[in-house]
C-alpha cells in the first residue's frame, strides 16, 4: 500500500461537510484541534535507547524480560489474523493514522503484566491493536478491565467497520468500547472509575489534545499508575505536562520503524 496522502482543496472541503453532516458536534470539537496545529513545534528529546530496560527497572521487574518473546509472537498473530481478515496492518495505513507500534504495543503488555493492572484506559481503537495487547495481558494476569474512547474515523467512514478488528470475541468480556472522542468522553470516564492504573493514548496527536488527555488522567491516576503516551515527537505537548507535573519518572522511547517516539510516565508514589 503506498504512503497516505492527505486529502487537499476541494475534496478536503467535500470530506469536512460529510464529516459535519454526519456528526456535527464531533466535527465542530476538531476544529479547534486543527487550528492549534499551528502553534505546535517539535522539542529535542533525549532519546532513551535503553528504554527497555528502563522501563523495567522503574517497574521493579526483571530484565531481561522473559515476556519478551511471547510479544513478539502475538505481534505476528495480530499481523496474520488481520491479513487473514483481508485489512491491512502498519503505519499510514489507517486514513493516516496507523496500527500501533511494536515497541509500543510491547511496553503497554509489559506495563499492564508487571504492574497487575486493575483499571486500565486507552483512547484511539482503530483495528484495536493495543486493545488486543492489553485484553492479552489481563488475561493473563487473571483480572482486570479495559476501557477504551474511540472516534471512528470522521474522514473516513469506510474505516469504521475494521473498528476493533484485532480483538477476538472472547476478550470482548473485558472490553467496554466508548465511543466519543475524548475531549467528550474522558473527563466522565475519569469520575466514574476514580482510578486508573495504565493510561494509553493513541488518539488524536495534538499537543491539546494530548496534554488534555494527559491533565484529565493525571488526576485520577494511581499512585503507582503508568501512562504511555504515542506519537510525542511532532508536537511539545508531552514536554510541557511532564515538566509541569510532579512525583514522576519519564522516558522518551524510539518506536520500533524508528519514525516516532512515545513516552513514558510512571508515578513515583508507590
Ligand atoms: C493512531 S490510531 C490508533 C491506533 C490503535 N491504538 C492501535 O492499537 O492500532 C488513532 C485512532 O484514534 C481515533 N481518534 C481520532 N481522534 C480522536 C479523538 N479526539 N478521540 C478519540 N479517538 C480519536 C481515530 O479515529 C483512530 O481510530
Amino acid at each position: 500500500m503506498g504512503r497516505y496522502e492527505p486529502p487537499h482543496g476541494a475534496d478536503r472541503l467535500r470530506r469536512f461537510a460529510r464529516a459535519l453532516a454526519a456528526d456535527p458536534v464531533e466535527t465542530l470539537l476538531y476544529l479547534p484541534e486543527e487550528i492549534s496545529r499551528r502553534h505546535e513545534y517539535r522539542v529535542a528529546y533525549d532519546v532513551d535507547t535503553g528504554w527497555e530496560e528502563h522501563l523495567h527497572r522503574l517497574l521493579g521487574a526483571p530484565w531481561p524480560c522473559p515476556e519478551t518473546p511471547h510479544a513478539a509472537e502475538l505481534w505476528a498473530s495480530v499481523g496474520r489474523e488481520l491479513h487473514q481478515g483481508g485489512l491491512a496492518f502498519g503505519r499510514h495505513t489507517y486514513g493516516g493514522y496507523s496500527d500501533a507500534d511494536e515497541s509500543l504495543a510491547r511496553a503497554v503488555r509489559c506495563v499492564v503484566l508487571h504492574r497487575r493492572a486493575e483499571v486500565v484506559v486507552e483512547t484511539g481503537v482503530a483495528r484495536g491493536v493495543i486493545s488486543r495487547y492489553v485484553l492479552e495481558a489481563l488475561e493473563q494476569n487473571g483480572r482486570g478491565h479495559l476501557w477504551s474512547i474511540d472516534l471512528p474515523h470522521p474522514f473516513h467512514p469506510g474505516l469504521h467497520p475494521e473498528t476493533g478488528a484485532a480483538v477476538p470475541a472472547r476478550q470482548r468480556r473485558e472490553w467496554s468500547y466508548i465511543e466519543g472522542s475524548s475531549r467528550r468522553r474522558l473527563p466522565a470516564l475519569g469520575r466514574k472509575l476514580g482510578r486508573v492504573d495504565v493510561f494509553v493514548h493513541d488518539s488524536l496527536h495534538t499537543a491539546r489534545n494530548t496534554r488534555f488527555e494527559m491533565d484529565r488522567i493525571g488526576r485520577v491516576l494511581a499512585p503507582d499508575g503508568v501512562m504511555l503516551i504515542d506519537d510525542i515527537s511532532t508536537h511539545q505537548g508531552f514536554a510541557l505536562w511532564t515538566r509541569s507535573a510532579d512525583g514522576i519518572s519519564t522516558l522518551v522511547c524510539p518506536s520500533a520503524d524508528g519514525e516516532g517516539l512515545f513516552g513514558v510516565v510512571c508515578a513515583n508514589g508507590a
